[in-house]
């Protein structure tokens, strides 16, 4: 993925305000579906990879109040954002705000009880790596949470072929940075192959119809849509589409949130354990297990910055 001198990669959405409220939509209605079962002890210290605006953030520190969150992102501009948004929504909560890459992160092994991942690998080249190598800043029994969609679970009525031919602009110009908007299917073996134990992942779907008027706008309007949207510039640019054809694929879009119109989409919700390192001939009952908490760096709490 390209990194700018600023920090920024080559997200396919980019980092404009309209895709900051996006985000933010997308959290809010999502809320229940994806936060669902993620609650982490008092105390314990997570780290959010990839936090982008701080979306997800909010629903961390209502899930958990207790625990020490770090939330780093590689975008200074949407670090400021999260900032900015923690601490005007949640003012007190204990998140600390780091600027990183993922792929080298300032942190000593071990530091971390638990870690979230929500919608980050799906744009990185190399999933399976940046996954192998968060395992270093996650204690042995450590948890790791991760959340990905899948652009292929869409299906909609009315049907309409410009939508669907959209949606593959979208999967095709997010691949051509290096993405893949079709991780969702692939988490378990990604997971697997990253080194992770008991991993499992279930389906979490959003189905909307004009009975979830909450989704109506804010899932098919506020996030699907939306998201789609934001590849317009580049769709044309790239001569994927005209401007009709492209009108034509929002308008069916659209139509699914008239009277009579549904809407499915699957999101993928994985969970894994870093397994403890085999122990030694000089190791064995020696310290790694689910309770240890090696190599721990000096910590700083409210919603600050080492960036
Ligand atoms: C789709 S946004 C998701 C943000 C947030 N997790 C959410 O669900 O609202 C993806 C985020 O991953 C960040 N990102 C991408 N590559 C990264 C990397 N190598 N290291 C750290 N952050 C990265 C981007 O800057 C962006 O903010």
């Amino acid at each position: 993925m390209e990194t700018t001198a600023t920090g920024e990669t080559g997200y396919v959405h980019g980092y404009t305000d309209r895709e900051a409220r996006r985000l933010g939509e997308q959290a809010d209605a999502l809320a229940e579906l994806l936060h669902g079962g993620t609650r982490y002890p008092a105390g314990s210290r997570v780290l959010e990879v990839g936090c982008g605006v701080g979306a997800q953030t909010l629903h961390l520190v209502d899930g958990s109040p207790g625990a020490e969150l770090t939330c780093v992102d590689v975008s200074a501009e949407s670090l400021a954002r999260a900032r900015a948004r923690v601490t005007a929504a949640r003012p007190g909560a204990r998140v600390t705000f780091v600027r990183a890459d993922l792929r080298d992160l300032p942190f000593a092994d071990a530091e971390f009880d638990h870690l979230f991942v929500c919608f980050v690998l799906e744009h990185l080249p190399d999933p399976v790596a940046a996954l192998a190598g968060l395992r270093r800043v996650l204690r042995p029994g450590g948890t790791l949470t991760v959340i990905e969609g899948d652009h292929g679970s869409a299906f909609f009525h009315p049907d309409s072929a410009a939508a669907r031919t959209l949606i593959g602009h979208l999967v095709a110009l997010q691949a051509a940075k290096g993405g893949d908007a079709l991780i969702g299917r692939r988490l378990h073996p990604l997971l697997n192959d990253a080194g992770y134990g008991r991993v499992h992942v279930g389906p979490r779907t959003v189905y909307v119809d004009a009975s979830r008027p909450a989704l109506v706008q804010g899932f098919i309007h506020d996030t699907f849509t939306a998201m789609v949207g934001s590849v317009h510039d580049d769709a044309l640019a790239a001569g994927l589409a005209t401007p009709q054809e492209w009108r034509d694929g929002i308008d069916g879009l659209r139509r699914t949130a008239e009277p009579g119109g549904t809407f499915h989409y699957t999101f993928f919700k994985g969970t894994a354990v870093n397994p403890p390192a085999p122990a030694g001939p000089d190791e064995a009952g020696g310290a790694g297990g689910a309770g240890g908490a090696a190599g721990q760096a000096p910590r700083t709490s409210g919603s600050t910055s080492r960036a």
